[in-house]
């Protein structure tokens, strides 16, 4: 199922990753910065694979912009297996990351493997996504140990909006920031490959960019990560509701398919759907002698 990284073949990897760290601050440049996008189904994937993305991240998003969940809370393993096997037959030069949704790995460590076992083993990511910082050091670490290597997300964290009493940027306050400072250190201490910095401010974003040595790709943390996420709904125009600043909007493709429906709808009352040219037509033999029978 997985599409098996040899050197040469322009697979994004794991080291490739890291070693884009190295080259983004000893060139100084913007050209190695890491691209990342959400992706939930094939077509997707293939079109963003063959687009040059770095990253694919079945981002458990999926939730909430996909199955119209109003949080990323009740996302299970199976809706996450099925997506990202899904995800995984369209990709074939990108990284493909799955995220561990909400419940498969807060219990406890031996939990967490089993269930990240799943995802490279049935579904063919070649990496997982966690949330949290200090507190999920130990099972961090023993992911790691278990060969699957970990991308962390720290900061606003959606599976701790109840913790957080809402969507809410995070590390405004100087100990706010530090709480999130020591998470981005204990991620990179406990063997996480890069982490994903959500919505903080930009000041916060760069010190810790500055700091580590794994790569950090920022989702509302500002242009000085080492990369960038953005969910592939609102890059395209196509989610609802509240709209964070930092989702810039690339088309206008929700609106395209609105006009698209309204138009199919409309040739199909008029009649204009299907025309001749759009049908199938019998052999005029086949007619005559189908109507001699039956006459
Ligand atoms: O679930 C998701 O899509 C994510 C990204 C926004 C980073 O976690």
């Amino acid at each position: 199922m997985s599409v098996v990284p040899s050197a040469g073949n322009g697979k994004i990897t794991v080291p490739s990753i890291l070693e884009r760290k190295s080259r983004v601050s000893s060139q100084n440049s913007t050209s190695s910065k890491i691209t990342c996008l959400t992706a939930y189904d094939y077509p997707t994937a293939r079109l963003l694979d063959e687009a040059g993305v770095d990253v694919l991240l079945v981002g458990d998003s999926l939730g909430m912009v996909v199955l119209g969940y109003e949080s990323t809370l009740p996302v299970t393993v199976e809706e996450m297996l099925h997506h990202t096997r899904a995800v995984r037959r369209g990709t074939r030069r990108a990284l493909l990351v799955a995220d561990m949704p909400y419940g498969s790995y807060h219990d406890d460590p031996a939990q967490a493997v089993r269930n990240a076992m799943r995802f490279v083993k049935e579904a063919g990511a070649e990496a997982i996504k966690v949330e949290g910082g200090e507190r999920r050091m130990e099972m961090i670490a023993r992911l790691v140990d278990a060969e699957i290597p970990v991308m962390g997300h720290i900061g606003l964290t959606p599976q701790s909006v109840n913790a957080f009493g809402g969507f809410r940027v995070q590390g405004k306050s100087a100990e706010a920031g530090e709480q999130i400072l020591r998470d981005a250190r204990a991620v990179e201490a406990a063997g996480a490959f890069s982490v994903v910095l959500e919505s903080i401010p930009r000041e916060l974003a760069a010190r810790i960019t500055a700091e580590l040595r794994i790569p950090t790709i920022g989702i509302g943390a500002g242009p000085d990560c080492d990369g960038q996420v953005l969910v592939i709904h609102d890059l395209l125009g196509m989610s609802f509701g509240h709209k964070p600043k930092f989702a810039r909007s690339y088309a206008g493709v929700g609106e395209i398919i609105s006009r698209a429906a309204a138009e199919y709808c409309r040739d199909v009352q008029q009649g204009s759907f299907p025309s001749d040219d759009e049908s199938y037509h019998a052999r005029a033999e086949k007619v005559g002698a189908h109507s001699e029978q039956h006459k």
